[in-house]
C-alpha cells in the first residue's frame, strides 16, 4: 500500500458548469437511462418524478433552489440518482447467468453515472473550498469516494489495466479533501458507518438493496460495539487492574462483547451470500486515486478493534507483522480514532500488568476477581474474531469465490492481495485473538494459560 498520493491535475474534459438554477447540465432533466427491462428511458424535464427522481429516495426535489452550494448538491446526487442508477445496474448484473459479467452491461446508464458525478466533482474542485470544518470536508471525500468506488465497481476504472486514474479531476479533489483532514484519499469505513448521518432514517449507500443496508447497519453496530468495549478497557487503564472498581468496567466490556456475538449472529443468518457477493463487496475493491491505488474499506478500520487487542495484550504493537498492519490502517481511520491508537500504543496491556501482579497477589480476592473478569473479556473478544472469519468470511468470501474462476476472483479482496494470502493474514488475526496455541505466530497461550491457572 502507498501514501501520499500525487495529486494529478490534468483535465482532458470540458467542463461542465451548473445551470443557472442549480439543476446539473446533462443531469437528471436530459439523461438517457436504461429500465431494467433494458429500453432507453427518458427522466421528465418537468421535474414530475422519473425513474430516478423517485420521491421516497429523494427527500427533497432537486430543483437546485434548496440547494446552499456545491457540497450539498453532491451529497443529495449521491444519496438520490447515484443510489438510483448503481441499484438498476446491480439488478441487470444480478438477472444474468454469469452474474459477475460487469462490463458491457448498462452502459447508458453507467455512462449517466459517470457525467453526473464529473460536473459535481468539477464544481466542488473549482470551488478548492474545504474550509467550512470537518463535516464538510470529510463529507466530500466520502462521496467523490462513493463516487470512484462505483466506477470501480462498474469497470469504469480498474488499477490493474492503468497506471493512473482515468477521473483526474475526482482524483485531485480526493486528494485535497483527504490531505486536509489527514486521511487516505478514499471512502472510508466511517463514511458508510458510524459518519453515516441518516437523513429522515435514510442511511447514506452504493445502492437501495435491503442486503447492503443489512451490511451496513450490522457493520455500525458491530464498529460500535467494539468501540464501546474499547472505552470500558480503556477505563480500567486509568484504574489500574488492581481497583476493584474495574469490576464494572470489565462488566460493560463483556456486555459490548455479547453485543458484537449477536451482530455476526445476524448478519450470518440473514445477509444472503449472493447479493453479498456480487451486488455489495465489489464496491469495496481497491482504485486508484491520481496514480497511486488505494485499498478498499473494511470494516475493521476503527481504532476499537485494535485498541482492544493491544490492551488486552492479545497483539503487540512492537510485533513487526502487527505494528505494520497498525501503521497501514491508520489514515484509513477517523483523525480522532488514529490518535486514540498511537496514545494505545504507548499503553502497557491489562495482561501484562495481570501477569506482574501474579507472584506476590494471586491469592488476593481483587486479584481473583480481576483476572477471573479479563479472562472471560477475552475469550469473549477470541469469540468474535472466530465468527468472524470462521462464520462471515468462509461463508460470505472464501466459499462464493471458490466457485469463481481464477481470473474471477482477482480484485475481489478490499486489501487488493490475491484471496489465499488475504484469508491467511486474517486468520493469523483470528489466531492472535484466540491465543491459540501455534509455535509459529507469537500468541498468548501460555501467558492466558498461566493466570488461568492462578485462579482458585
Ligand atoms: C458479512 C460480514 C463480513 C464479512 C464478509 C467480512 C469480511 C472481511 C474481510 C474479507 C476482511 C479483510 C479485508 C479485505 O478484504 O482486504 C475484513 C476485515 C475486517 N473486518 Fe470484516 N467482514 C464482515 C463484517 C464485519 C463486522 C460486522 C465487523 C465488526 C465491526 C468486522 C470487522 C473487521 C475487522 C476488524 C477487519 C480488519 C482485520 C482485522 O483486524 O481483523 N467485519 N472483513
Amino acid at each position: 500500500m502507498q501514501w501520499g498520493a500525487r495529486s494529478d491535475t490534468g483535465c482532458d474534459k470540458p467542463l461542465k458548469a451548473l445551470e443557472p438554477g442549480g439543476s446539473v447540465a446533462g443531469g437528471p432533466a436530459a439523461r438517457v437511462l436504461q429500465s431494467r427491462d433494458g429500453t432507453d428511458q427518458r427522466s421528465p424535464a418537468d421535474g414530475t418524478p422519473g425513474l430516478r427522481e423517485d420521491n421516497v429516495l429523494a427527500p427533497r426535489r432537486y430543483d437546485g433552489r434548496r440547494m446552499s452550494n456545491n457540497a450539498e448538491s453532491f451529497e443529495h446526487w449521491i444519496r438520490t440518482s447515484f443510489v438510483q442508477m448503481n441499484t438498476e445496474l446491480e439488478e441487470l448484473y444480478f438477472a444474468q447467468q454469469d452474474r459477475s459479467r460487469v462490463i458491457g452491461v448498462g452502459e447508458s446508464i453507467k455512462h449517466a453515472l459517470r457525467d453526473e458525478g464529473h460536473t459535481h466533482v468539477i464544481a466542488l474542485r473549482a470551488e478548492g473550498n474545504t474550509g467550512e470544518g470537518f463535516d464538510s470536508a470529510f463529507g466530500v471525500l466520502g462521496n467523490v469516494g462513493l463516487y470512484l468506488g462505483a466506477l470501480r465497481r462498474h469497470e469504469l476504472t480498474n488499477p490493474a489495466r492503468e497506471e493512473r486514474s482515468p477521473f483526474p479531476e475526482a482524483s485531485s479533489l480526493a486528494v485535497h479533501c483527504g490531505a486536509s483532514l489527514g486521511m487516505a484519499p478514499r471512502f472510508a469505513t466511517a463514511h458508510l458507518t458510524i459518519h453515516n448521518r441518516a437523513r429522515a432514517g435514510l442511511r447514506k449507500s452504493f445502492t437501495s438493496l435491503a442486503d447492503e443496508f443489512l451490511f451496513i447497519d450490522e457493520n455500525t453496530r458491530g464498529i460500535l460495539s467494539l468501540q464501546r468495549a474499547a472505552d470500558a478497557l480503556t477505563s480500567i487503564v486509568h484504574l489500574g487492574v488492581s481497583n476493584p472498581a474495574a469490576d464494572v468496567m470489565f462488566e460493560a466490556a463483556k456486555h459490548s462483547l455479547q453485543e458484537m456475538i449477536q451482530v455476526n449472529r445476524r448478519l450470518a443468518a440473514s445477509l444472503d451470500v449472493e447479493r453479498f457477493f456480487h451486488c455489495v463487496r465489489p464496491y469495496y475493491k481497491p482504485y486508484r486515486v491520481g496514480r497511486l491505488e488505494y485499498r478498499g474499506a473494511n470494516a475493521g478500520d476503527f481504532s476499537g478493534i485494535n485498541e482492544l487487542d493491544l490492551l488486552l495484550g492479545l497483539c503487540r504493537a512492537n510485533d513487526p507483522y502487527y505494528g505494520q498492519l497498525l501503521v497501514d490502517k491508520l489514515l484509513f481511520m477517523l483523525p480522532g480514532d488514529q490518535a486514540r491508537l498511537k496514545e494505545c500504543m504507548t499503553r502497557r496491556s491489562l495482561l501484562d500488568e495481570l501477569l506482574e501482579l501474579l507472584p506476590e497477589h494471586a491469592a488476593t480476592d481483587w486479584f481473583q476477581r480481576n483476572a477471573r473478569a479479563f479472562l472471560e473479556v477475552c475469550g469473549l473478544f477470541g469469540r468474535t474474531a472466530a465468527q468472524h472469519h470462521d462464520e462471515l468470511v468462509k461463508r460470505f468470501i472464501e466459499r462464493p469465490a471458490a466457485r469463481l474462476g481464477e481470473e474471477q476472483s482477482q480484485g475481489l479482496t478490499a486489501s487488493g492481495p490475491p484471496l489465499p494470502v488475504l484469508l491467511r493474514a486474517l486468520e493469523v488475526l483470528r489466531d492472535l485473538r484466540v491465543a491459540a496455541d501455534r509455535p509459529d505466530i507469537a500468541t498468548r497461550h501460555r501467558d492466558l494459560a498461566r493466570l488461568r491457572a492462578a485462579l482458585r
